[in-house]
């Protein structure tokens, strides 16, 4: 089979491959480090960042479900100051032996409590150098209540635009809850506010409750769902913000197989993130780039980038 060009551009930074690891399924990337070259990965957007440290919510904070698993983490990191200095030397290789060990692309992920913490988290990391900023609009707005970022337009677009504003030339990706009525909505906005790029998507919320103990499964009572469960709802809405904007997506949601990925790309993707799979079986984003480097092969295609938007709608 002819070789498949696996490079691919986003928010104008190059991926060797399109398959990049989701935010708070590979931690920093320690633990995977032990089991292959970290810069195998197309990128790796990193753990979810606050601007001080969290313990995160009480256990049982995992659930399995059918296709997938309810999680309520909630957050739990060590700061972005810590990341600063102790992970993001280490994904880059610093102190070893050679240099740039790992050859990936560091997205760092970052979550707030206000517009003015997410400023102040960008600019920490664009001074420390990350490739990518991945802005999390699924978190509660605490000024306005609670109500989270990521369903509201304009608040969507106020976090796009203090991050935009503090990132100093690093890409923002903006990632979007699907959460709500309209995708498309949020989109526009955050494309309107300046943002560079959007992934999608995040969790869907979630309950199981065992009959026996009438108690929700989970301590938090909800939680958010991912894995197989979810891919048809990301196609979709890949598919939906995709025609509603310009702006590159990165696609995740359920991918556990080249052809999950593939469908994300035809959808309008760019790239995609593979999250739940990891804990099934860690060498998951691997075994997705190589499928789908053999689908691109079969279909006779140049470059895998020749995917993305190709769906075929009746
Ligand atoms: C345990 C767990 C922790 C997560 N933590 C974060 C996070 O810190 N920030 C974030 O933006 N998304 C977070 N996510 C969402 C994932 O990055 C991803 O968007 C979602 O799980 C869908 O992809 P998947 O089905 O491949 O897991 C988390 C997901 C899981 C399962």
């Amino acid at each position: 089979m002819p070789d498949v060009n696996m490079q691919v551009e986003l928010a104008g930074v190059t991926l060797k491959n399109p398959v990049v690891v989701a935010s708070g399924t590979f931690g920093f990337g320690r633990e995977y480090s032990q089991f292959y070259d970290l810069g195998e990965l197309g990128g790796i957007c990193a753990k979810g960042l606050t601007l001080h440290p969290r313990n995160g919510n009480p256990a049982p904070r995992i659930a399995e479900t059918p296709m997938g698993i309810l999680n309520s983490v909630g957050l739990e990191n060590p700061g972005v100051d810590a990341f600063i200095k102790e992970e993001l030397p280490f994904l880059r290789g610093e102190g070893l032996p050679y240099k740039k060990r790992f050859e990936t692309k560091i997205i760092a992920n970052i979550s707030g409590n206000t517009p003015e913490e997410y400023g102040i988290m960008c600019e920490k990391l664009a001074e420390a150098g990350v490739d990518m900023i991945e802005v999390n609009i699924s978190c509660p707005n605490v000024k306005a209540g609670g109500l989270a970022y990521g369903t509201r337009p304009e608040l969507a677009a106020e976090v796009t635009e203090t991050a935009k504003k503090h990132a100093g030339g690093v890409p923002v990706m903006v990632k979007l809850s699907p959460n709500v009525t309209d995708i498309t909505e949020i989109a526009r906005a955050v494309e309107g506010a300046g943002a560079d790029a959007l992934s999608l998507i995040n969790t869907l919320r979630g309950m199981r409750i065992d009959v026996n103990t009438r108690r929700p499964v989970l301590k938090m009572n909800t939680g958010g769902l991912s894995g197989p469960a979810v891919l048809p709802v990301a196609v979709r809405m890949v598919w939906e913000a995709a025609q509603a904007v310009k702006l590159p997506i990165l696609g995740m949601g359920g991918v556990s197989k080249g052809t999950d990925a593939a469908q994300l790309m035809l959808a309008g993707a760019s790239a995609v993130a593979v999250g739940t799979a990891l804990f099934a079986d860690p060498f998951a984003p691997l075994k997705v780039r190589d499928e789908l480097a053999g689908l691109a092969a079969r279909q006779g295609l140049a470059s895998v980038s020749e995917l993305t938007g190709g769906v075929r709608p009746w």
